[in-house]
């Protein structure tokens, strides 16, 4: 049952994740990543609010518009996703929010729902699909680095979207983070060898697919720690070193506007600083090519689930895939658990 024009339906985190038990994530998002290739979204830049808290931690609001016209209809809402780099330590989440549904018709509100499960979720899904569509064939390890709420989102998702990992190496510069996080999944992942190991160095080498999920702000990555044929989901953006995104074979990025747009991440700033080009290989008349040093964009990840773009050339290609992380990909997911919910009659209804 739909709700009244002056009511909204509220989810909270349990009501969320009980709704999202019925929703395959990864299908969503690999359709929206299309429609997203197929120009079918709207994608505003996001506001960045940073502050000091009064403790001094570094503290954020980011707010995320973004719309998406489904063939069934047309999702539109705003994520707000807020993150405080002292919540660790005060046994918090780091990040928490809400994604706000509105009505396509009325514009009145119609969902509100905690933003932070769904927003791990969609982000692992869009690593997953970048393991499946650029992955090496067979790939069966992965270094995973930082042991967070989106680690534990990707190893949960991965050991189920992609079946022949084996072997996850951890690790985290908080060794009781990366004790802790072993601790919690062990059991439940038994198809999985979980090794902590000391360093970062040691986590990415050897690795089919290397995933950093940490809260750096300077890389620390270079190309020479990636073996061959590795897959890097740059999922907190600013691990990798420059020449990682100068030499790899394959450069995918989710959103180009998105991604040349922040100053503050690693591709934003190769950009403005004129080391990198559009996947249109054009800027203020500069163009990369031979005997420059400039290094093109090769495609967006939407182009690559759509088929329109070949991703990974061979086996022994090292790619990179760039998620800057986009609200239509929470505003979909959203869009879909809204009816799932509505459905179930799960949430409260309250009154605007
Ligand atoms: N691209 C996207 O779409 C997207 C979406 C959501 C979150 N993120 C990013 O993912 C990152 C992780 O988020 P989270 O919620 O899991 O954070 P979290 O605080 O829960 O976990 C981060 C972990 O990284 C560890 N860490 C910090 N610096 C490290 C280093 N140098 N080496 C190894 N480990 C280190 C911390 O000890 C912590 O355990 C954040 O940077 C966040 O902004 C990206």
């Amino acid at each position: 049952m739909t709700t009244a024009a002056n009511e909204f339906r509220y989810l909270t985190h349990d009501d969320v994740v009980r709704t999202m038990s019925a929703i395959d994530v990864l299908s969503v998002v690999a359709e929206t990543l299309r429609l997203h290739s197929e120009n079918r979204v709207v994608l505003p830049e996001e506001a960045y609010l940073p502050w000091r808290s009064p403790g001094g931690a570094a503290n954020r609001c980011l707010a995320m518009p973004g719309a998406v016209d489904f063939d069934d209809g047309f999702a539109v809402g705003l994520k707000t996703i807020n993150a405080s780099l002292g919540n660790t330590a005060n046994h918090l989440p780091r990040s928490q929010g809400f994604t706000l549904l509105l009505d396509a018709e009325t514009a009145r509100p119609r969902l509100l729902m905690e933003a932070a499960h769904v927003s791990a979720l969609r982000t692992a899904a869009v690593t997953a699909l970048a393991a499946q569509t650029m992955g090496r064939k067979g790939m069966s390890s992965m270094g995973l680095i930082g042991c967070g709420t989106l680690a534990m989102a990707h190893l949960r998702l991965l050991a189920e979207t992609v079946p022949t990992l084996t072997d996850v190496r951890l690790f985290d510069i908080d060794p009781v983070r990366a004790e802790t996080f072993r601790g919690e999944v062990v059991s439940s992942l038994p198809g999985l060898r979980l090794k902590i190991v000391p360093t970062a160095r040691e986590c990415v080498a050897d690795a089919d697919l290397v995933v950093p999920v940490t809260t750096v702000t300077e890389g620390y990555i270079p190309y020479d720690w990636l073996m061959p044929g590795t897959l890097v989901s740059n999922v907190s953006l600013d691990d990798l070193l420059p020449d990682v995104v100068q030499r790899c074979d394959v450069l995918v990025v989710d959103d180009w506007e998105l991604v040349s747009g922040d100053r503050r991440r690693l591709l934003g700033r190769m950009y403005h600083s004129g080391d990198l080009l559009p996947p249109s290989g054009i800027v203020s008349g500069q163009t990369g090519g031979p005997g420059t040093s400039v290094r093109k964009v090769d495609a967006t990840l939407g182009e690559v689930v759509s088929g329109a773009h070949r991703g990974r050339g061979d086996d022994t290609d090292i790619v990179v895939c760039n998620a800057f992380g986009m609200a239509i990909l929470d505003i979909a997911v959203a869009y879909r658990v809204a009816a799932a919910a509505e459905r179930a009659g799960i949430g409260q209804t309250l009154s605007l």
